[in-house]
C-alpha cells in the first residue's frame, strides 16, 4: 500500500465548544495529539477566560478558554459541540449556518432526541447520521453533521448489533441490561450525589424503570437493525473516574454452541472492537477508543440465553474518541488517525 508521508497529508482546523467539560477536555487532548488536526479554538461557559492544561503528545499544552460567542466558527473546518443537551442544538445551528461541519456529542440530534420533544432550530437536520461507525460507516463518510452516540448506547449497541442483524434475539423478548458507569459520565457540574463522600466505597442504581435518555437512541437503532424486543436498562454509578461495563442478558431465538461466534463474523475487520474469550474489565479499555466484548452461554436455563459483557471508556469510545473517529470519516482521513486502540 502506498502511504503518504505525514508532512504531505491535509491538515484541518477544528474547534471545541465546551472544552472545560470532561468530554471537551478529552477532545482537546486527542486533537493536540492528532497528526492532521489543529486546535482552532476551545470554549467554556462559566470557566471562560481561564486556561486549560492538557496533557498530549508527551507534554502539557496551555489552552486559552474563550466564550462561544468569540469563536470563529466559519474559520474552522469542523467543530465538536460538547455541550449539555438542550444547550447544544442552538450552537449546532450556528455552526451549520457558518458553513462548517459539526459533530454533536449531546442527545439533541440523536434518534429520539433523548426523549425530549422539541423543535430543532432552523437548519439543524431532524435525521442527522448516527455516529456509530461500526454500524453505519457509509452514512458518516463526508457527512456535514453527525450525532455522536451516548456512552451507554455505544457499549450496548455494539454488543447487540450482530445478534440483531443475525435474527438471534428471540422475537418479543426482553433484553435486560445492567450497566455501571464511572462518575465522569455525569459531567463537570457539581451535584450533591456526585460528591466524593457520596460516591466512594458505594454502588447504587439510578435512572431505574427504563427512564434513562439513552433508551431512545438504543430502541430506535435496535429496530433499525431488525430486532423486535424490549430493552430493560438499569444504569449504576460506580466509584471510579471513567469506564462503563454493561452486562446484557439476551434471550436467543435459537441455541448457540459458541458464544462469540456472532461477534467474530461481524467484527473481524473492525479496528476498534476487540473480542475476548475471558471477561472484559474497565482497566482493559480506559484511555482507549475500543469496545471490548466477551460472551458466555449460561447453564441451567430453560430458554437459550446469551450473556454479553461490553466495556468502554465513557470519555473515549463513549464520547471524544468516537467523535474524532467520526470527524476522521467526515474529513476523508484515516478513520483511526489520532486514536489509541
Ligand atoms: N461525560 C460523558 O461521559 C459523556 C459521554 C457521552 C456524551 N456526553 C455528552 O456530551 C456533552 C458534554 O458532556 P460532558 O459530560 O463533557 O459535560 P460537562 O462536563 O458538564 O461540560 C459541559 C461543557 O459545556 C459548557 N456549557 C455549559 N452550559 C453552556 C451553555 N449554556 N452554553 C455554552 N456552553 C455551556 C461548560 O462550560 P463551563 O464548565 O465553563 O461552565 C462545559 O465546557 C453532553 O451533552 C453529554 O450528555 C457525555
Amino acid at each position: 500500500m502506498h502511504t503518504i508521508p505525514v508532512e504531505n497529508q491535509p491538515s484541518f482546523r477544528v474547534g471545541v465548544l465546551g472544552a472545560s467539560g470532561y468530554s471537551g477536555r478529552e477532545l482537546c487532548a486527542l486533537i493536540l495529539g492528532h497528526p492532521q488536526l489543529t486546535l482552532a479554538f476551545a470554549t467554556a461557559h462559566s470557566q471562560k477566560g481561564s486556561t486549560l492544561r492538557v496533557k498530549a503528545a508527551g507534554r502539557v499544552h496551555e489552552v486559552p478558554l474563550i466564550g462561544p460567542d468569540e469563536a470563529d466558527l466559519a474559520g474552522a473546518d469542523l467543530v465538536f459541540a460538547a455541550l449539555p443537551h438542550g444547550a447544544s442544538a442552538e450552537w449546532v445551528a450556528r455552526v451549520i449556518a457558518a458553513g462548517t461541519r459539526v459533530v454533536d456529542l449531546s442527545s439533541d440530534l440523536r434518534p429520539g432526541h433523548g426523549g425530549v420533544v422539541h423543535e430543532l432550530p432552523a437548519g439543524v437536520p431532524q435525521d442527522a447520521p448516527y455516529g456509530l461507525p461500526e454500524l453505519f460507516r457509509d452514512a458518516l463518510r463526508g457527512a456535514r453533521v453527525v450525532a455522536n452516540p451516548g456512552c451507554y448506547a455505544t457499549s450496548v449497541l455494539v454488543a447487540l448489533a450482530p445478534l440483531a442483524r443475525a435474527g438471534l434475539i428471540a422475537p418479543g423478548a426482553t433484553v435486560s441490561i445492567a450497566a455501571a458507569s464511572g462518575v465522569s459520565g455525569a459531567g463537570v457540574t457539581p451535584k450533591f450525589e456526585y460528591l466524593f463522600a457520596e460516591v466512594t466505597e458505594n454502588y447504587r442504581a439510578y435512572g431505574v424503570g427504563n427512564s434513562h435518555r439513552h433508551l431512545f437512541e438504543m430502541r430506535d437503532t435496535m429496530s433499525r437493525l431488525g430486532a423486535d424486543c424490549d430493552l430493560l436498562f438499569t444504569p449504576h454509578l460506580l466509584p471510579v473516574d471513567r469506564g462503563i461495563l454493561s452486562t446484557i442478558t439476551v434471550p436467543l431465538s435459537r441455541p448457540l454452541t459458541d458464544a462469540l461466534e456472532p461477534f467474530r463474523a461481524a467484527y473481524a475487520n473492525e479496528p476498534f472492537v476487540e473480542l475476548t474469550t475471558g471477561l472484559p474489565a474497565l482497566a482493559d479499555v480506559q484511555h482507549r477508543n475500543v469496545v471490548r466484548i466477551g460472551a458466555v452461554l449460561p447453564t441451567g436455563m430453560r430458554q437459550p440465553t446469551l450473556l454479553v459483557f461490553s466495556a468502554i471508556d465513557n470519555l473515549v469510545k463513549g464520547a471524544a474518541g468516537q467523535a474524532v473517529q467520526n470527524a476522521n470519516l467526515m474529513l476523508g482521513l484515516d478513520e483511526a488517525a489520532g486514536l489509541m486502540r
